[in-house]
């Protein structure tokens, strides 16, 4: 099984989490690059729905090594609490998982500086998670993060901890009048995450690169999905990582040499959670029709998703951006009772066509989706096992995708379960 990384290549939620399960069968080690418990993959595993937010979803397979790497953000009490509580399920978390020493740490101050950065914005938020991503990531760009390897390390965690809390506190008084955080709460805190986590903590990537040269697989989890990237998203309605598949590298330490796949997971249709500009948004009616069919509800933050038609400009983008080379279509099945399916194939922009979008932010509220249409067709998908038994007009569906996309269809997902998904 060659190395693949599996990345979204839409606003996230494309259902990542049932693809990267479906390949983890045939990898060795599964490894989380970037993001952190903004990130909700579901996987429903013989009837049971698990949820990760920071564990690799391949920790639901038995034998295979999970890592979290450098480029994730790891919020200590939420990677104990889903350690716990996948044990209480019965899912085996010994051996089986690392954490990478060089990973940032999310503090009580980053997820307070979340929110009240967005309250003060107002009407221009980004309509963030708050579980503090941001803030992680500026302090690390800032050089002020703290690490997992700081967090084992008594004298240096209280000096960097000090540090950071002097100048925060100086913001949240002086810029949000808003209560300050004592140095010997957090630390106690933190102190008592630190016995728990050291198990864990590992030089991924030594054991990453060490399991290439022994001939193993490794599977790279993206989370969120390209349009939200820092750098290829819609900034700055975007998330603080890099989504894209380059972000495998960095946030594992494993080279681009060694990376022999991009898959790009896309819904049939379009969500996004949060604010910013989507092109091709449903009008009401059509948005409550799907987002009921396609249980369309963030899983970390259960906020409702906003849907629209399939944007095949922003998927096309993101085959560029990533070097996809295979791509899984998931929730097929929710356009089954649509009489008619909608692509969107250009935009129109004070009389131009644009065949890919502008950067600029607010050219996009500017912009029209052209479309084609498409006959649905009004037939459940949703116990089809194979591509030949998909209903014509389905099957004329995913392969005009194919053709404007230019990249063969791998996988296609028709339901929630392991089992609703195909090889084609
Ligand atoms: P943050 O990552 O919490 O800073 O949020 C930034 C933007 O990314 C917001 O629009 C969020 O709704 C969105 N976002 C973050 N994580 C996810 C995800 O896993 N799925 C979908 N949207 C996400």
């Amino acid at each position: 099984m060659p190395n693949i990384v599996v990345v979204g290549a839409q606003w996230g939620d494309e259902g990542k989490g049932k693809v990267i399960d479906l390949l983890t069968e045939r990898t060795d080690l599964v490894v989380r690059f970037q993001g952190g418990n903004n990130a909700g993959h579901t996987v429903v595993v013989g009837g049971r729905e698990f949820i990760m937010h920071l564990i690799p979803s391949g920790i639901l397979h038995r034998g295979k090594f999970c890592i979290i790497g450098n480029g994730v953000v790891v919020d200590p009490a939420v990677l104990l609490e889903e350690i716990e509580g996948l044990r209480k399920r019965g899912i085996e978390i010994d051996h089986n998982l690392g954490v990478s020493d060089q990973a940032h740490l999310i503090f009580p101050y980053h997820r307070a500086l979340d929110k009240l950065k967005e309250a003060r914005v107002g009407p221009g938020k980004i309509g963030t998670t708050g579980r503090g991503i941001g803030p992680c990531y500026t302090d690390k760009a800032a050089r002020v993060g703290i690490r997992v390897a700081d967090l084992l390390e008594d004298d240096l965690f209280r000096r960097k901890l000090r540090m950071n809390l002097e100048e925060k506190n100086a913001l949240f008084s002086k810029l949000y009048q808003a209560p300050t955080f004592q140095f010997e709460p957090i630390y106690e805190e933190y102190r008592g995450y630190r016995e728990r986590i050291a198990p864990y903590v590992i030089n991924a990537p030594m054991v990453l690169n060490r399991a290439v040269a022994e001939g193993k697989s490794i599977l790279f989890e993206g989370a969120q999905g390209t349009w939200l990237d820092i750098d290829h998203g819609t900034y700055p309605y975007v998330t603080s990582s890099s989504a894209t598949a380059g972000g495998a590298c960095v946030g594992t330490g494993v080279g681009p040499t060694r990376i022999d796949q991009v898959i790009g997971v896309v819904k049939a249709y379009t969500t996004r959670v949060g604010e910013g500009p989507f092109p091709t948004e449903f009008p009401p009616p059509l948005m409550e029709q799907i987002r009921s069919k396609g249980k369309e509800f963030g899983a970390t933050t259960g906020r409702p998703r906003r849907c629209g038609w399939f944007d095949a400009v922003l998927v096309k983008q993101a085959i560029l951006v990533n070097g996809i080379t295979e791509i899984a279509v998931t929730k097929l099945d929710v356009l089954d009772d649509s009489p008619r399916v909608s692509i969107c194939t250009s935009y129109r922009l004070g009389g131009k066509i644009l065949e890919s979008p502008p950067a600029a932010i607010d050219l996009w509220g500017k912009m029209e989706p052209v479309y084609e249409e498409h006959p649905g067709w009004l037939m459940d998908t949703s116990q089809v096992s194979c591509f030949e038994d998909l209903p014509p007009q389905a099957r004329r569906y995913l392969k005009r995708l194919e053709d404007l996309l230019r990249v063969k269809i791998s996988i296609v997902s028709v339901g929630s379960k392991r089992e609703q998904a195909f090889h084609v």
